[in-house]
């Protein structure tokens, strides 16, 4: 029997409403949008009474890089289950050491060595204890309106909106302004342990840096002493068209953290990757940091087909070709929809749209689910939509999302009675 829709879409609502989350039910029910997943495979998800089809490009933030239920990941998953377990953390792994030892020589000069995870925001947590354990300092640098997770160091680091109802946190994070150089060297001392950033923060509304901002970082973190922790959980693993979106920066960091997309979609494992020259700490205290399901066997060989998946000939070609696929369509949607469509950022596949208002942002989210799109606006600039498809989109789709953004627009501008600017000029299709 079918584990999707045994039951009625009105009974899976009331009974997550009544055991899960009564806040989540209410808030989707007011927005008007009452999808719940179903089917997936590849590019596509289905609400679960099989009656809309929607093109993923939330992605999940990249959890579906390789888009859903990918045969090779999920026959990886088979293959482990038939032999491994998630192992057990206290002990020695054949799977964990070779998971490590691909990760990082996918991974520029001496970032060669590997704590595992199971949540993005435990690897933040995990690289944050390791630079303030290396340095033996307190201070942590962030970007106000960033995000690096839920858990203590991690929120401790994000924006205020969601550590301030959880304060009295960890004391010694101070925030700065995305791209501010000169905020940055201001704030920065001896004091410091370490600098940490999303490449392209996301929920920020995919801002993309001045060129130069993780060159700057770099000297800034070298003079001072401090590490330099660069999140990769969103912009790493192919999304930016390289390995790691700091290699398209041709940056090191010091600490490199990755999440969502080494599960394949499939099965949770993140990491945390970091310099030889940090390693003495955890040398000397090999148990002070514990992840009791973080590296989980079965997990490192689901993690290992990605990355097999990740190298093969040609898949960061077909990234970059997709994207340039959208930066024409998405140039072509700007000039008929000018209005609205205020502003294209995009780095790869990494892309958001910034729309002419704060209030557009969650319209057009709503807009995507009646137009085939699964579409998410940034939550710290609802002006901002992210457009994260999965890598292994296919130029036929990508004309089947530009040509939904399309029809996304024109009802915004309907809906909010704007003039048809840019009528005339050729359609996206
Ligand atoms: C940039 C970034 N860092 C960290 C996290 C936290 O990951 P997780 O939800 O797996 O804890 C997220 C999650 O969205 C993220 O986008």
């Amino acid at each position: 029997m079918s584990l999707v829709g045994q039951d009625s879409k009105g009974k899976i609502v009331e009974r997550f409403a009544r055991h899960v989350s009564s806040g989540k039910a209410e808030f989707f029910s007011r927005f008007g949008v009452d999808f719940v997943f179903g089917r997936r495979e590849g590019v596509h998800v289905w609400d679960t009474d099989g009656q809309r089809r929607l093109i993923d490009c939330h992605s999940n933030g990249g959890v579906f890089n390789l888009g859903h239920r990918h045969p090779r990941i999920v026959a990886a998953l088979r293959r482990a289950l038939d032999e491994l377990d998630i192992g057990n953390h206290h002990f020695m792994s054949e799977a964990r050491a070779l998971l490590a030892e691909r990760l990082t020589a996918l991974c520029p000069r001496d970032l060669k060595r590997v704590v595992f995870g199971v949540s993005g925001g435990e690897a933040v947590d995990t690289a944050i204890k390791l630079a303030r354990g290396h340095t033996g300092r307190p201070k942590v640098i962030s970007a106000y309106g960033g995000y690096h997770g839920h858990t203590g160091l991690a929120l401790a680091a994000g924006d205020e909106q969601y550590r301030k109802p959880f304060e009295p946190l960890s004391p010694g994070f101070v925030q700065v302004p995305f791209g501010d150089l000169a905020a940055l060297e201001a704030a920065m001392d001896h004091d410091t342990a370490a600098a940490i950033f999303e490449t392209i923060p996301a929920t920020m509304g995919i801002v993309l840096p001045p060129e130069s901002f993780f060159a700057g970082v770099r000297q800034l973190c070298d003079r001072f002493g401090v590490v330099m922790i660069i999140d990769e959980v969103q912009t790493g693993l192919g999304r930016c068209g390289e390995v790691w979106g700091i290699n398209t920066y041709s940056v090191v960091p010091d600490i490199l953290v990755t999440a969502k997309g080494l599960s394949g979609g499939i099965y949770p494992i993140t990491a945390t990757i970091y310099r030889d020259p940090l390693d003495r700490f955890l040398h000397d205290n090999p148990f002070i940091h514990i992840s009791t399901c973080g590296g989980a066997e079965v997990g490192c060989h689901v993690a290992l087909e990605v990355l097999n998946v990740l190298s093969e000939d040609g898949f960061l070609d077909h990234v970059r070709r997709m994207a340039d696929l959208f930066r024409d369509g998405l140039g072509q949607l700007q000039a008929r929809h000018p209005d609205v469509l205020v502003e294209v950022r995009q780095r790869g596949l990494m892309m958001g749209l910034k729309l002419a208002s704060a209030a557009y942002g969650p319209l057009m989210t709503r807009a995507g689910f009646q137009f085939g799109l699964l579409t998410i606006y940034a939550n710290n600039d609802q002006s901002v939509n992210q457009l994260l498809p999965p890598l292994i989109i296919q130029p036929d789709e990508v004309q089947q999302v530009l040509e939904s953004l399309d029809r996304m627009l024109a009802w915004l501008r309907n809906r909010l009675r704007l003039p048809a600017a840019g009528r005339g000029q050729n359609h996206v299709a």
